[in-house]
């Protein structure tokens, strides 16, 4: 598996399995495929409550013997009602335990906007009328909370998900450790253009989330929000994707990641499904040519393309950390 190297010469494989949406029967079965296939970098979250799930099927991976921990790259966030400097190293001694690891390779401050926590359940907190209760949190304070679980060896790097630009640049001219990774949504509709040249600058990697559009996320947003998207994207069904992907005798799937891998972005697709997980790494064995490099470049909606806008969390677009655009 093709690799990029992070700041402290960490090296981080290009291609990781997602898992969000995922339950935890589901996620088990997919990492063990996942493992059987090559993959090596699995991405979780404290609150996609599968971490446990995850930590087994590590386990009976290792235990069998097919390999080691130190093979592993293995990325969790601090929930968005985690960002608070006292409760860093609480909710990643969490995760480190339903993981059943005494290390995650990489630990993400997930959100930069931060809600109360509601401590019976752990979820954030929501008001009455339904509105999230946001909490003011100082970003550079966490980031010191997190540099302190690489000096402890919780994890061996640490990074942002979710950061606009200036969140991103305040972060990393007070860090100490600076962050290695931002891990944002990019896709053929949204680009990141701009962003992507910025991280570059700082020698920060960039890892493409929801790289082939989230198909499903509408019927999740719908479901468990009540919210959904007006016109949401088939970045797969795209008639340039479909024909681009006739050309190479390669799947959309496997067009959409390859134009992002081709251009040293690390992806994560979620799949469920063994063909799937295979084909989503299988992407070594052609490349795209600049022509349809180009093409795919001109799929570029910019903010029109985002789908993860966030407004689901009810009232956080009030939050003086909302990262995007207002909507
Ligand atoms: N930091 C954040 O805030 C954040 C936000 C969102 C996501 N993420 C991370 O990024 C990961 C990926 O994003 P995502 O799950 O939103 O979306 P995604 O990876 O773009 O899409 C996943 C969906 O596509 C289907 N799929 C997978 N491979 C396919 C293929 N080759 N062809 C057609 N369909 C395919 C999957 O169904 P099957 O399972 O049936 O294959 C699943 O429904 C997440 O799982 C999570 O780890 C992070």
């Amino acid at each position: 598996m093709k690799t990029l190297k992070l700041v402290g010469n960490l090296e981080m494989p290009v291609i990781g399995l997602g898992t969000w949406r995922a339950s935890p029967e589901e996620v088990q079965n997919a990492v063990t495929i996942a493992l059987e296939c090559g993959y090596r970098h699995i991405d979780t979250a404290f609150n996609y409550n599968n971490e446990d799930a995850i930590g087994n099927a590590l386990k009976s991976w290792i235990d069998s013997g097919k390999g080691t921990r130190e093979d592993l790259f293995i990325t969790t966030k601090l929930p968005n009602f985690g960002n608070r400097p006292t409760d860093v190293e609480r909710f990643l001694k969490m995760s480190l335990k339903r993981l059943q690891l005494d290390y995650v390779d990489l630990y993400l401050v997930h959100m930069p906007f931060s809600f109360h926590c509601n401590e019976a359940s752990l979820t954030p907190l929501v008001n009455e009328d339904g509105t999230f209760s946001l909490e003011n949190s100082d970003l550079v304070d966490v980031w010191k909370a997190m540099e302190e679980q690489v000096e402890r060896k919780r994890t061996r790097a640490i990074g942002v998900s979710n950061f606009n630009e200036d969140q991103l640049r305040k972060i990393y001219e007070s860090a100490k450790i600076k962050p290695s990774v931002l891990q944002v949504e990019l896709h053929a509709y949204l680009q990141q253009k701009k962003l992507r040249e910025f991280c570059q600058k700082l020698n920060v990697a960039v890892t493409a989330y929801s790289p082939l559009g989230s198909p499903g996320a509408n019927a999740h947003f719908s479901t468990k929000y009540n919210y959904s998207l007006k016109d949401f994207p088939d970045i797969l069904g795209h008639p340039d994707v479909k024909e681009i992907s006739q050309k190479y005798a390669k799947s959309p799937g496997q067009i959409l990641l390859k134009h992002l891998v081709q251009q040293n972005v690390i992806v994560i697709p979620k799949s469920g499904n063994r063909d799937r997980i295979r084909e989503n790494m299988d992407l070594f064995d052609f490349e795209l040519s600049k022509e349809d490099l180009d093409k795919l470049d001109l799929l570029d909606k910019g903010e029109d393309g985002r789908i993860f806008t966030f407004l689901f969390f009810k009232g956080v677009e009030n939050h003086p950390e909302y990262p995007f655009k207002k909507h």
